[in-house]
């Protein structure tokens, strides 16, 4: 039976796809070129990507295309899970030390910076620069009040409604970045010995933070696809008295996980039946490829949840700017803010506030999350042609998918290894206490895809699988 024009483009397309003439993540032919080449009209063109992006085996994005899907039975999801055990203190490793001393948290290169400066930055820049010409008289020489520039935190309560949670200005608190948002946090609703639950894998930042301040941590078994294990948590909870509970439920590191909207009620009902405080790391929410997901703090009738996040990981480390609100601990928060730091730097809170209030960060958001997106493509795709068996995970936001290797592998004895042939890896045991996920890797996808990058990848399989 003869096909028409449509299905034979659709039938031409599909062996390209399943040729990997278009890879995983990467872009079709534009609609004008396909009716150059394919010599049809622009109608027939339209109908046959219609027809694939029923069939779910390619997606179109605005103002960029046709991109083949990542379809998730094609690229397996990590597996590795740990069992429950007693609280412990934590002893962190000098292994953070090295990554950080090596500015290399987040990328396999620390030392490319072949980057050019992204135009939203350098808006940002003018925005800070100009704020800080605007300085009259003597206010240099004054701090800002300890909960920060008001015109931020009004800037910061205005993208938060947009995301599902109202709040006042007044219950926002700005910080040194999410860190110190944490660290705060942790010291309002917990002390020395206190039993607190976090994710497994999880953030390394965190546990930094529980060690130093001396409190006992069980962790959670934590799936990097929806997140914290909440059925492993409700048993945590009736075994021992934990106090507060961190979670990050939009993109969680390592592995990108997004928690569904009944854990996070699931989470709410148990912060309530066992007196909990639940502090949400938010700091990758805005990253996300599609709509941003509303924070838990969103839900919480109760007044338990405390949210953290800064400008990190969308707009800039170098910032040093976070916030805080803290339901019921809000008070005790303020006043240790004021320990710890006195107050921010008000000329760049201020110039942040302009460049949020202008429009200016909205746009740089709308370009980071696209240009994320096809990073992340380029990563999964290229992770899947290793020359091994591996589980990834494919975040839907966030700067890093989780890779699963081999059993046998030990990520940490390659580190030195990869070091010396100029590559510096981020480790599995980092995201747990117990040097758990030896054969496990957070990989980065926040920078340019670009031939260096492809080729520190290319070394570490034999690194990695000797
Ligand atoms: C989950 C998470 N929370 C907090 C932080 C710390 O962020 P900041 O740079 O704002 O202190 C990081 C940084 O890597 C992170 O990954």
């Amino acid at each position: 039976m003869s096909e028409y024009r449509y299905q034979e483009l659709e039938n031409w397309l599909l062996q390209g796809i399943q040729e990997q003439r278009w890879g995983l993540g990467e872009r079709l032919p534009s609609i004008r070129i396909l009716c150059r080449e394919q010599k049809v009209s622009k109608a027939t063109v339209l109908r046959a990507l219609h027809k694939l992006e029923g069939r779910g085996l390619i997606e179109a994005r605005p103002k960029s295309g046709y991109f083949v899907t990542l379809q998730p039975d094609a690229v397996k999801h990590p597996v590795s899970r740990i069992g429950i055990e007693a609280p412990r203190s934590v002893n962190a490793s000098d292994l953070l030390h090295d990554i950080m001393s090596r500015s290399a948290a987040f990328d396999l290169l620390p030392n490319l910076h072949t980057g050019d400066l992204p135009h939203g930055i350098t808006v940002l820049n003018r925005s800070i620069g100009r704020s800080l010409r605007r300085q009259r008289g003597d206010n240099y020489q004054y701090y800002d009040e300890p909960a920060g520039n008001v015109g931020l935190r009004e800037q910061l309560a205005l993208h938060h409604a947009r995301r599902g949670w109202v709040t006042s200005p007044d219950y926002l608190c700005i910080t040194s970045g999410c860190q110190h948002a944490l660290f705060l946090s942790l010291m309002a609703c917990c002390k020395k010995g206190d039993v607190v639950a976090v994710e497994s894998p999880g953030f390394y930042g965190v546990l930094q933070l529980l060690e130093q301040l001396e409190l006992q941590v069980i962790e959670v078994p934590t799936s990097t696809n929806t997140g914290v294990d909440v059925a492993a948590l409700e048993e945590v909870l009736k075994r021992w008295e934990v106090k507060a509970c961190i979670v990050s439920p939009s993109f969680a590191t390592p592995g990108g996980a997004l928690m569904p909207l009944t854990s996070k009620k699931r989470i709410l009902e148990l912060a309530e039946e066992h007196d909990l405080a639940i502090i949400e790391d938010d700091i990758y929410a805005d990253t996300a490829f599609g709509a941003i997901p509303d924070p838990l703090k969103a839900l919480d009738t109760q007044n338990r949840v405390i949210l953290c996040s800064s400008f990190s990981k969308c707009l800039s480390r170098d910032l040093r700017l976070g916030w805080v609100s803290g339901a019921r601990w809000h008070q005790r928060i303020l006043h240790l803010k004021l320990v710890t730091q006195l107050a921010n730097s008000r000329y760049q809170q201020q110039g942040v506030a302009e460049y949020m209030k202008d429009g200016s960060y909205a746009v740089h958001l709308r370009r980071q999350r696209n240009a994320l997106r096809e990073r992340r493509d380029h990563l999964i795709a290229y992770l899947h042609a290793w020359p091994c068996d591996l589980r990834v995970s494919i975040p839907e936001g966030g700067l890093a998918v989780w890779v699963e290797m081999p059993e046998h592998v030990n990520t940490l004895l390659a580190y030195p290894e990869a070091l010396k042939q100029e590559v510096v890896i981020t480790p599995g045991p980092l995201f747990s206490i117990k040097g758990q996920f030896k054969h496990c890797l957070r990989i980065s996808y926040e920078h340019p895809w670009n031939q260096q990058r492809v080729e520190a990848l290319n070394r570490l399989p034999s690194i990695l699988l000797p």
